[in-house]
C-alpha cells in the first residue's frame, strides 16, 4: 500500500481518487483536515476497502511512526503543506511548522520506517516529495523555463518554506541513503480546487456576481497544468524516477492572468450566461498587487518527458473548459466550502485591496 499525506487537499483527493481508478494498490491518506482540506472530495470512496484515512499531523512524529509500522507502506507520497502565497503573506508561521519542520519530522518518521525493511524491501521503497516551480523564483520575459539544474531564488515565505523541504529531502537523500524522488510542478487548476487560487476563486466569484480581482496589471505568467496530469507525472516519477533526482511537471501553457480570467469569462457567457445580459468580463476590478509577486514562472518539462516518457493529456482549452463545466455541475460543493472562516479571508485579503 502507499501513504499519501494531504490527501483531503486540492491535488492530494484528485491523486487518490485517479490512483484508485487506475490500480488497486490501497492507500492511506493522513490529512489533518486544516481550511483546505476536504473530506467531501473523497466522498465516492466511503465504504471502499482500498482506502482509509486517518486525521493527523506530519509533524506528529509519534502517529507517523504508529502508521508506518502497522501499515508498512511501499511508497510514501508527501503532498501535505499550507499552499497559498497570499495566507502566506498574511501569516508565514503555519507555512514555517508544516511545510518546514512538518517534513523534517516526517522525514524522521521515514527514515526510522526504512532502517527497519529488509534488502528487498527498501529496494524498492521512495519517498516522493511534492514541490513547486515557485522555488526557482521569477522568470524574466525572455529568460528560458525552468529546468531541474535551475538555482533555487524563492521570493515568498511559500516558496521559501518549500525550498527549505526540498532541500531536506535531498540531504536526507545524500545523508542517509533514503531513496528519494522530488518533483517541481507548475499551477495546477481542474475539480475540488479551493475557491482562494486564481482560476476557481474566478468561476465562483463571476457566477455570483461578484468582482473578479485582478493583482496588478494582470500580466504575470504562469505555466498551468490540469490536476489530472500532475497525478499521471507522479505516478510515472514514483514508478520509473531515479531515485535522488527531481522532475518538473508542467503543462506547457504559460498564460498571462488576465488571459485566464478572461478565458473562464468567456466560458461562462457560453455556458452559462449573465441573467443581466453583457459578460462576465464586465465583472474584472484591477485591485493592490501582491507584494513581491513573482513575474513570470514556466516549466521546461522535457526531461520528465525525455526519461519517463511522460506527456500531459489536456491543452488549456480542454482543461479549463473541463474545469468550468465541473464548477457549474457542482454548486453544492462550492456553496459548502464557503464557510465562515472562508469569508473571514476573502474580507482579509481583498478588503483593503480597491484601487
Ligand atoms: P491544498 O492547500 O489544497 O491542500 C493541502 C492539504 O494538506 C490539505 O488537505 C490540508 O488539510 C493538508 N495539510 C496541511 N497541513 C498539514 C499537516 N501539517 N499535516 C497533514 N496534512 C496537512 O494544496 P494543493 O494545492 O493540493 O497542493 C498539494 C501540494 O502540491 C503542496 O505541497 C503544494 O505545495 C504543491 N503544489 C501545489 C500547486 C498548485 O497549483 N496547487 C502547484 C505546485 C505545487
Ligand atoms: P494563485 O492561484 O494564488 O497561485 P500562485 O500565486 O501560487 O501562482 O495565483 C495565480 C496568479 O493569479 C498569481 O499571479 C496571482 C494572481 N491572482 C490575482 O490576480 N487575483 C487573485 O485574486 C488571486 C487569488 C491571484
Amino acid at each position: 500500500m502507499i501513504l499519501v499525506t494531504g490527501g483531503a487537499g486540492f491535488i492530494g483527493s484528485n491523486f487518490v481518487l485517479d490512483w484508485l481508478r487506475v490500480n488497486d494498490e490501497p492507500v492511506l491518506n493522513l490529512d489533518k483536515l486544516t481550511y483546505a482540506g476536504n473530506l467531501e472530495n473523497l466522498a465516492e470512496l466511503q465504504g471502499d476497502p482500498r482506502y482509509a484515512f486517518v486525521q493527523g499531523d506530519i509533524g506528529d512524529k509519534a502517529l507517523i511512526d504508529t502508521l508506518l509500522q502497522k501499515h508498512r507502506p511501499r511508497a510514501v507520497i508527501n503532498f501535505a503543506a499550507e499552499s497559498h502565497v497570499d495566507r502566506s503573506i498574511h501569516g508565514p508561521g503555519e507555512f514555517i511548522q508544516t511545510n518546514i519542520v512538518g517534513t523534517f519530522n516526517l522525514l524522521e518518521s521515514v527514515r526510522g520506517h526504512f532502517t527497519s525493511l529488509n534488502e528487498a524491501e527498501k529496494a524498492t521503497f521512495r519517498f516522493l516529495h511534492v514541490s513547486t516551480d515557485e522555488v526557482y523564483g521569477s522568470l524574466k520575459a525572455d529568460d528560458p523555463a525552468f529546468k531541474e539544474t535551475n538555482r533555487y531564488e524563492p521570493n515568498s515565505p511559500y516558496s521559501a518554506s518549500k525550498a527549505a523541504s526540498d532541500h531536506l529531502v535531498r540531504a536526507y537523500h545524500h545523508t542517509y541513503g533514503l531513496p528519494v524522488l522530488t518533483t517541481n510542478c507548475s499551477n495546477n487548476y481542474g475539480p475540488y480546487h479551493f475557491p482562494e487560487k486564481l482560476i476557481p476563486l474566478m468561476i465562483v466569484n463571476a457566477l455570483a456576481g461578484k468582482p473578479l480581482p485582478i493583482y496588478g496589471d494582470g500580466q504575470q505568467i504562469r505555466d498551468w497544468l490540469y490536476v489530472t496530469d500532475h497525478c499521471s507525472a507522479i505516478r510515472c516519477v514514483l514508478q520509473a524516477g531515479q531515485v535522488g533526482e527531481t522532475y518538473n511537471v508542467g503543462g506547457w501553457n504559460e498564460k498571462p492572468n488576465l488571459a485566464i480570467v478572461h478565458a473562464v469569462c468567456d466560458l461562462l457567457d457560453e455556458l452559462r450566461p449573465r441573467a443581466s445580459g453583457g459578460t462576465y468580463r464586465e465583472q474584472i476590478t484591477y485591485v493592490t498587487d501582491r507584494p513581491g509577486h513573482d513575474r513570470r514562472y514556466a516549466i521546461d518539462a522535457s526531461k520528465i518527458e525525455r526519461e519517463l516518457g511522460w506527456k500531459p493529456a489536456e491543452t488549456f482549452e480542454t482543461g479549463i473548459r473541463k474545469t468550468v463545466q465541473w464548477y457549474l455541475d457542482h454548486q453544492d460543493w462550492v456553496a459548502n466550502v464557503q464557510s465562515g472562516a472562508y469569508r473571514e479571508w476573502l474580507d482579509k485579503n481583498y478588503a483593503g485591496r480597491a484601487r
